[in-house]
C-alpha cells in the first residue's frame, strides 16, 4: 500500500540523509517553485540551487551563460541579474540560460533532495501534472512544504492538501497520518469544494497568508495573481545532479539520443 508523508516545515528536516532514497515533492507556491516552473516553461536551459548567496556566486564564477537569480526578504539580491517574481522570468531575458537560484526558503529543501530517489517541484500552477506523475509513479512519497523561515505557511500546506486529496480519491487505501490529515483538512477548507479545486479561492488564500500580505506590502501583490493561476505551466521540473530541469525536456533528449543510437 503506498504511503504518503508530509513535511509540514523545514524545521522538521533533520539533514541531508532525510531524503536519501525518497520520492521528494517540494512545494513553495509563494514563490520559488511557482517561480522556477515559469523559468524552466520560458525556456531556461536549467535551473542550479544553492543554498547560500556565496555559493551561488561562486557556482556563476565558473559558469557560461549563466543568470544569478533569487532573494532575501523577497527582493532581489545585490549584485544578481534577476529577483524571485514569476514575472520577471519573461522568455527573451532567460532563454538557454542557466539560472544559479538562491532563495530564502525554497531552494533549501531542493538542495536537501540530493540524495532523494526523484524530487520534482509543485506549486498551484503545475498541480494536475504533478498529481497525474505521482499516480503513475505507483511508489510512497514524501511532500515537503518550504514554508516561511523554518515555520509552518498555509498556502504550502493547502496545495499539499490537494496532492493528496488527490490521490485518496484515486485509492482510498493509501497510508496517511496525522499531519497529512491536517493538510487534507486545510485543502478542504480553504480551496475544494467535494473533489473539485476551485481556483478563485486560491487568490483568497494566497491574499489571507502571512507571506502573501507581506508579498502585497513589499510591491509583489500581482505576483499573488500570477502563482494562484491553477495549472497553468503544466510541467514537471525535476531536480537530478545538481540541476532542475524539465522532466518532459530530459524525456525528449533521452528519445532522441536512443534515435540516433540506432541510426549509427
Ligand atoms: C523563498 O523561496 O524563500 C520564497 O519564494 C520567498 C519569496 O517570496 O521570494
Amino acid at each position: 500500500m503506498p504511503k504518503v508523508e508530509i513535511y509540514l516545515a523545514q524545521s522538521l528536516i533533520k539533514d541531508d540523509m532525510t531524503f536519501k532514497d525518497k520520492n521528494v515533492i517540494i512545494i513553495d507556491v509563494l514563490r520559488a517553485t511557482s517561480t522556477m516552473t515559469v523559468a524552466l516553461a520560458n525556456g531556461a536551459k536549467e535551473i542550479i540551487p544553492a543554498e547560500s548567496v556565496s555559493t551561488a556566486a561562486r557556482i556563476a564564477r565558473g559558469s557560461t551563460n549563466s543568470m544569478l537569480c533569487g532573494e532575501r526578504g523577497s527582493k532581489i539580491i545585490e549584485g544578481f541579474d534577476l529577483g524571485n517574481s514569476p514575472l520577471e522570468f519573461k522568455p527573451e531575458i532567460i532563454n538557454g540560460k542557466s539560472l544559479i537560484f538562491s532563495t530564502t526558503n525554497g531552494t533549501l529543501p531542493i538542495v536537501k533532495s540530493k540524495l532523494a530517489k526523484s524530487c520534482v517541484l509543485a506549486s498551484f500552477l503545475n498541480l494536475s501534472k504533478v498529481i497525474e506523475y505521482i499516480k503513475n509513479l505507483k511508489e510512497d512519497i514524501t511532500l515537503v512544504c518550504s514554508g516561511k523561515l523554518n515555520n509552518f505557511c498555509l498556502e504550502d500546506a493547502v496545495c499539499a492538501g490537494v496532492i493528496i486529496k488527490k490521490l485518496l480519491e484515486e485509492d482510498g487505501n493509501i497510508e496517511i497520518n496525522d499531519p497529512e490529515y491536517a493538510a487534507l483538512e486545510l485543502s478542504k477548507l480553504f480551496v475544494l469544494k467535494g473533489n473539485k479545486i476551485l481556483p478563485e479561492k486560491i487568490l483568497e488564500l494566497l491574499k489571507i497568508s502571512e507571506h502573501g500580505k507581506y508579498l502585497s506590502s513589499v510591491g509583489f501583490k500581482k505576483d499573488l495573481e500570477f502563482c494562484s493561476k491553477f495549472d497553468t505551466y503544466p510541467f514537471i521540473p525535476m531536480y537530478i545532479k545538481g540541476a532542475i530541469r524539465l522532466k518532459e525536456k530530459i524525456e525528449d533528449e533521452t528519445n532522441i539520443k536512443a534515435q540516433m543510437k540506432k541510426i549509427k
